[in-house]
């Protein structure tokens, strides 16, 4: 039974990242003086340091021209800050060339980018597409399109119990395969996947392997090389940048092979009334006027999370977990249920459980009342959330600006719930 009692202090530090000073680089949590801001909810969207915005603003302010056009000094001033910034996303996450960075609107879109232009040019009837049961449905919808229009056969990697991927099968999902889609972590779970071996084994078996890696770049010092991947996805909201900017990085001689995603400006070397003729890498992919100002906030995104040091942003993230699921278990027992991994080491900074009987969206509801944003319901991965049983979870998470007052908050906040519906 919830009790109203104080929640338990902290009893350990955790201070592998000054959060107060990082905070104070966050304008957002400068609002509601008489409602702190408990913000936990950064697997959906991660709040702004001002290094972002004010480099989105620098920009916009005295810097505006379109890019990759004029030949005027302002126009090469913009080209060259936005190309700084596709630098800056090779250099973070370890890629060999910026050649292989394609700017996107959002990871859903680089997704659909490979589904349709790797996949039409690649895939027939009967040819099997290998995804997992934990997929977000940014990487589930595009190959069920796929099925729709080519006939592809799609297989699943399923989920274990206690929420890893269930491998005892791996081999025999992986025969004949031709790509393989998996996510890096998991939106709902914050399972940490094993993606190199699975990635291993798919190129054994002669498959290609795309990464959903929405929920890890922004947690885990990345290396596309060393995951072992074909194609990664990912999106900047999530990591500190702005809305509307995702990141493919995609091996050259794929990228190079595939015909264009999206046709219009920019993309093209030449255009004729009978044809076309593609730019080169990445233009190729970066049809129409692109998120210029987005892609700048990005670049200075990077510059905040590579000064703190992504092993540092994991650190602080694990020990907010363990700390998180020790808390939530001691105090509330069987009345709230974790799904996912017990062990923090396996997981990412995000925490979904099922609070008695109630539902998410009224114990959201209830927690807002006292300042604490949590995301509820299906978290776009409807698949996931029938192979748990449920029809939606409470989902926390956290990052760099959290710290265990947080979870403190989240306890007493849950034990409000618990008294405001009774026994
Ligand atoms: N994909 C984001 C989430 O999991 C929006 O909340």
């Amino acid at each position: 039974m919830a009790t109203l009692s104080p929640a338990p202090r902290l009893t350990r530090r955790l201070d592998l990242l000054d959060v107060a000073k990082v905070r104070a680089e966050f304008p957002i949590f400068e609002r509601c003086r008489h409602r702190p801001l408990i913000y936990l909810d950064s697997a959906a969207s991660s709040q702004k340091p001002r290094a972002v915005i004010e480099a989105m603003t620098a920009y916009y302010e005295t810097g505006h021209a379109n890019v990759h056009r004029g030949v005027y000094a302002l126009a090469e001033e913009a080209t060259g800050r936005y190309e700084q910034s596709r630098a800056a996303v090779a250099r973070f996450i370890g890629a060999p060339s910026t050649r292989e960075v394609i700017f996107t609107k959002n990871a859903t879109e680089a997704l659909n980018l490979v589904a349709a232009a790797w996949g039409r040019a690649n895939l027939g009837p009967g040819d099997v597409v290998v995804l997992t049961e934990m997929e977000h449905h940014a990487n589930l919808v595009p190959w069920l399109m796929l099925a729709e229009e080519l006939g592809v056969q799609l297989r699943y990697l399923g989920i274990t119990d206690d929420g890893h991927l269930d491998l005892a099968h791996l081999d025999a999902t992986l025969a004949g395969a031709r790509i393989v889609s998996l996510t890096a972590a998991s939106n709902v779970l914050g399972t940490l996947n094993p993606v190199r071996p699975v990635a291993d084994a798919a190129h054994a078996a002669g498959a290609v392997v795309v990464v959903d890696a929405s929920q890890y770049v922004p947690h885990v010092a990345t290396d596309v090389v060393a995951l072992g991947a074909d194609f990664v996805a990912f999106t900047g909201h999530k990591m500190l940048g702005p809305t509307g900017i995702g990141v493919l990085w995609g091996r050259e001689e794929l990228l190079d092979a595939m015909p264009p995603f999206l046709g219009g400006g920019e993309m093209i070397r030449d255009v004729r009334l009978d044809g076309f003729t593609a730019n080169e890498l990445p233009w190729k992919f970066e049809a129409g006027t692109p998120p210029i100002a987005e892609a700048i906030g990005l670049g200075a995104a990077i510059g905040v999370l590579e000064g703190l040091g992504m092993d540092a942003v994991r650190d602080h993230e694990k020990a907010l977990s363990e700390y998180a699921l020790r808390t939530l278990d001691a105090h509330f027992g069987a009345e709230l249920q974790v799904h996912g991994p017990r062990d923090p080491s396996e997981r990412n900074g995000v925490v979904s459980f099922t609070f008695r009987d109630l539902h998410p969206h009224d114990v959201a509801q209830v927690l807002d009342q006292s300042g604490v944003c949590v995301r509820a319901g299906h978290h776009c991965a409807k698949p996931l959330l029938r192979r748990l049983g449920v029809n939606a979870t409470t989902r926390a998470s956290w990052y760099v600006y959290n710290d265990a007052s947080d979870i403190d908050a989240l306890v007493q906040a849950l034990d409000a719930c618990a008294e405001l519906f009774g026994p």
